[in-house]
Formats: C-alpha cells, sequence, structure tokens
C-alpha cells in the first residue's frame, strides 16, 4: 500500500484534542526483519504476510535482493514472496549495510547458506555505543572465522558447527545472528542467555514451520535456554508465515492517548506482550481493558481525565518482559504533561535522550541526571514549537508531545519515524487527531 507519509518530510499537528476511535497494529518490524534475513537460508519460496511498509523493511529487501533473492511484493496486501534459490553473492552492499544496524542479522543467515559474509560495520539510529561484540562471538563459537579491519568484516566457514554458547548480556541481534548460523550448522547448538523478546520466539516459529528444529520451551522467558539442532540445508523448505504484530507501535499509540486523553481501541495489539506497558499506564491514572471480540485482540485504553494523570516516581527500562528502551521516549514524553515527578534509568542504551532538548523547547521541565537518567516534572501544558526528529522512536515521541501541546507543532526529518511507523498520521488522523503531513 502506498501511504501518503512516502514523500512527506514534516509532520505538523494542532494539540489539544482528545482522541476517540479504532486503529488497527501494523506488522513488526523487528519480527519483520530477521525473518526476512531467515528468508534467504530456505532454498525455496517463502510467502510472508503482515510485512509492515515501512523503509527499513525496504532497505533488507534491497540487501536480500543484493544476494540473489528475488522478491515479489503486492504491497496492499502487505504480502511477500521471497525465491531464495540462488543465493550466490555474499558481499552485502554498503550502503544499505550503514542505513540499518539489523542488516547485520544476514551474517548468521549468509553464513548458513553459503559460507560466507562480507560486510561494512552496521548503521542504525544513533542512539549510544552499540557494538557488535556479542554477534562476533556468537558467530565464532559456531566455526566462523572472522577477520575485521577498521570499516569491513570478512566470515567465513567450511563448516559450521554446533557449539554451547553462554551470553553475558542477552542481546536481541546476537540472538538472532546465531540462531541463524546454527540451523544448518553440523550437531547440536544451546545458547544460554538468549534474549526473550517475543521477536526471538517469532524467529524460532518461523524457522520451525520452514523445517528447522529449534527447540524454545514454555519456560523460555525463566531460562534463556534455547536448543537448536542442526538440520541440512535441503530439509528447508518454503513457508507461509504472517508477521506478529508491532508491539512498539501499540504501546506507542497508548502512550499518546495518556498524553492527548479519549478512549482508544487498538486491534491487532500484542496485549500479553505489552504487559509491563498496560501496568504502568494503569499506575499513572489510565484504564486499560483487553479483549479478544471477534478474535481481533482488542487492547482498549480510557483517559477520562487527562489532567490526573500522574507521573509514578520511577521506572527503568530493562529487557523483556520489563519496561521496554524503545517506550522509553513514548513514556518521556507522557510524563511532561503528567503530574508530580518521574526519574527514568535507561539500562538498554546509553544516549537514548536526544529528545530531551526538543521537549525542554516545548516547555517541558526534565533534568539530564547523568547518561542513564533524567528527572521529569509534569508542566500543566507544553506549547506547540517546530522540532526535529533524530532517531525512531525519539521521532514518535515528539508527534505525542505535540499531540498533547498547545498550539501548531511541526516535527521535522521524519524519514527516522518512516523507518518504522508505516502511516503515525493516518493512524492518528483516524483516532481524532488534527495532523497532516507536510510535502516540501
Ligand atoms: C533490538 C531492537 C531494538 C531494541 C533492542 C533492545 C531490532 C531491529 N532492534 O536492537 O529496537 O531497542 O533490541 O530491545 O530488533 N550490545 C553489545 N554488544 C553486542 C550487541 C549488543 O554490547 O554485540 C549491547 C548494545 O550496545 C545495547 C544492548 O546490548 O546496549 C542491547 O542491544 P541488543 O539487544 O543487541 O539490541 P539490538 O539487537 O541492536
Amino acid at each position: 500500500m502506498a501511504y501518503d507519509s512516502e514523500n512527506a518530510s514534516s509532520i505538523c499537528m494542532e494539540g489539544g484534542k482528545q482522541l476517540e476511535g479504532t486503529v488497527r497494529i501494523q506488522g513488526s518490524k523487528n519480527a519483520a526483519l530477521p525473518v526476512l534475513a531467515a528468508s534467504i537460508l530456505i532454498p525455496d519460496t517463502c510467502i510472508l504476510k503482515n510485512v509492515p511498509c515501512i523503509t527499513d523493511i525496504g532497505c533488507m529487501e534491497n540487501l536480500l535482493e543484493s544476494t540473489g533473492a528475488v522478491l515479489e511484493k503486492r504491497e496492499e496486501a502487505h504480502t511477500l514472496r521471497i525465491n531464495a534459490v540462488n543465493i550466490k553473492e555474499y558481499r552485502l552492499p554498503a550502503k544499505y549495510v550503514s542505513a540499518m544496524r539489523s542488516s547485520v542479522v544476514l551474517m548468521g543467515a549468509l553464513l548458513g547458506r553459503i559460507g560466507e559474509v562480507l560486510v561494512d560495520y552496521p548503521g542504525g539510529c544513533v542512539i549510544g555505543k552499540r557494538p557488535i561484540d556479542l554477534h562476533l562471538y556468537g558467530l565464532e563459537k559456531l566455526g566462523a572465522q572472522i577477520f575485521t579491519d577498521k570499516n569491513r568484516i570478512h566470515a567465513y566457514a567450511d563448516e559450521l558447527k554446533g557449539a554451547q554458547i553462554s551470553f553475558p548480556f542477552p542481546s536481541v541481534g546476537a540472538t538472532q545472528n546465531t540462531i541463524l548460523a546454527a540451523v544448518t550448522a553440523y550437531g547440536t547448538t544451546v545458547i544460554k542467555n538468549a534474549a526473550r523478546e517475543p521477536e526471538i520466539t517469532a524467529l524460532c516459529d518461523f524457522l520451525n514451520k520452514a523445517g528447522a528444529n529449534i527447540e524454545i520451551g514454555h519456560d523460555f522467558i525463566e531460562t534463556g535456554k534455547i536448543v537448536i539442532h542442526g538440520v541440512e540445508i535441503s530439509r528447508l523448505h518454503g513457508v507461509t508465515y504472517e508477521i506478529i504484530p508491532d508491539r512498539i507501535v501499540a504501546g506507542t499509540y497508548l502512550f499518546a492517548a495518556l498524553a492527548a486523553g479519549g478512549r482508544v481501541a487498538l486491534e491487532n495489539a500484542p496485549a500479553t506482550q505489552l504487559r509491563s506497558v498496560c501496568d504502568l499506564i494503569e499506575r499513572m491514572g489510565g484504564r486499560i481493558d483487553s479483549d479478544k471480540e471477534n478474535e481481533k485482540n482488542r487492547l482498549l485504553v480510557c483517559v477520562d481525565e487527562p489532567v490526573n494523570i500522574r507521573n509514578v516516581g520511577f521506572v527503568e527500562t530493562d529487557v523483556y518482559p520489563a519496561f521496554p528502551t524503545d517506550l522509553q521516549s513514548p513514556l518521556l514524553a507522557c510524563a511532561c504533561v503528567s503530574k508530580g515527578e518521574l526519574v527514568i534509568r535507561e539500562r538498554i542504551f546509553s544516549s537514548r535522550f536526544r529528545i530531551v532538548e526538543e521537549l525542554v523547547r516545548m516547555g517541558a521541565d526534565i533534568e539530564i541526571l547523568d547518561e542513564e537518567r533524567v528527572r521529569v516534572r509534569g508542566v500543566e501544558q507544553l506549547a506547540g514549537r517546530t522540532v526535529i526528529a533524530r532517531e525512531l522512536r525519539g521521532g514518535a515521541s515528539l508527534v505525542i508531545a505535540g499531540l498533547a501541546a498547545s498550539g501548531i507543532t511541526t516535527v521535522k526529518d521524519i524519514c527516522y519515524i518512516k523507518r518504522g511507523y508505516q502511516d503515525i498520521v493516518g493512524d492518528l488522523k483516524g483516532l481524532g487527531a488534527r495532523i497532516e503531513y507536510v510535502y516540501s
């Protein structure tokens, strides 16, 4: 589907209007990207449904094509057909790799499929130190030879072999890379302290449907243990798979409703994955209801009196199932207009407070205490301003701030927002917000 966002450069909105209505949640960016990468392990055709129409997915599509995959898109149906019968190219083009950090998961997939990969260091949003030592650690344990220089990584393996891998930190991307390389490795791999995020479970689910042999127990959240029994590449086969809904987009709209007030129903929302977020929203004074009406997985948030929304003192981000780092800035935007004080501790990424400066320009009272912590004191209202998006989630959070502010807010450089939100304006407009894309 071609969205109006395609050529837009800014978003302009008039704040102060409560949100009312229903929004359908798009497919998950962070689940779709590794599944797309995984498709090149499979010497067959996979059909992926509910693929979000966002620029990061476009970038991954270009990367897959560069390896020899043949893609066919039906955008109106969010369906992507990937034929990966002829994967030959091990060199990934720098222009796409440098644009997106998750291009790094193609390392595991290419090593597993053709035994070699040459890649520049990946890019992505500038949200603090983002090393890839754990990715390389996992791949080396599986037997890959890795050579790095200032700009590039060259990895190859005549044969990958199953191994015992224990991560010192449960990195999402490193876990995905290791799974991808281990699927066709000889023997059994055991990953300990794997990342527990739902996007990991989704990747394993996709791969198992395609013929992989991955054990991920019901107690995975407690154990963090994944066991992968390697299979021959020829055992992997095409599959039709639906991408799970985006918990971060859903959370963004929950915080938008909290900041602006009103009653919002999220359709196709992953309620169980949002437990920590919904708990916090209830503690702040919002009402949350979930039901499975017509199998649509609806999540409702009601804020009858936005003036009564209050800060809860202290919140920290952490790995799943705790409060997610990707919703830290939506919370921050909301906290600016909530009663009382909140200290937020960001435990996953350093320097993830790049929107503070913009929020302060809108009248927020925020103090950066140190690299990990900010203190927010709620003010009655923010004032509309022209502000600049500097990264994906921070950009979306400036839209939240604009919805709660008086007057007109313009968010510039929305290329960052388009990396993850397929139509944030269309979605919020459907909820009654006075908001438009600006083309210039
Ligand atoms: C993924 C998500 C991102 C989310 C993050 C944490 C995608 C495309 N992105 O990012 O939206 O915010 O998980 O939930 O799915 N680290 C190292 N060495 C490594 C790898 C990571 O030190 O080799 C550190 C990072 O610097 C960071 C922390 O580990 O401080 C978390 O990173 P990680 O879990 O790997 O996140 P990503 O996979 O990059």
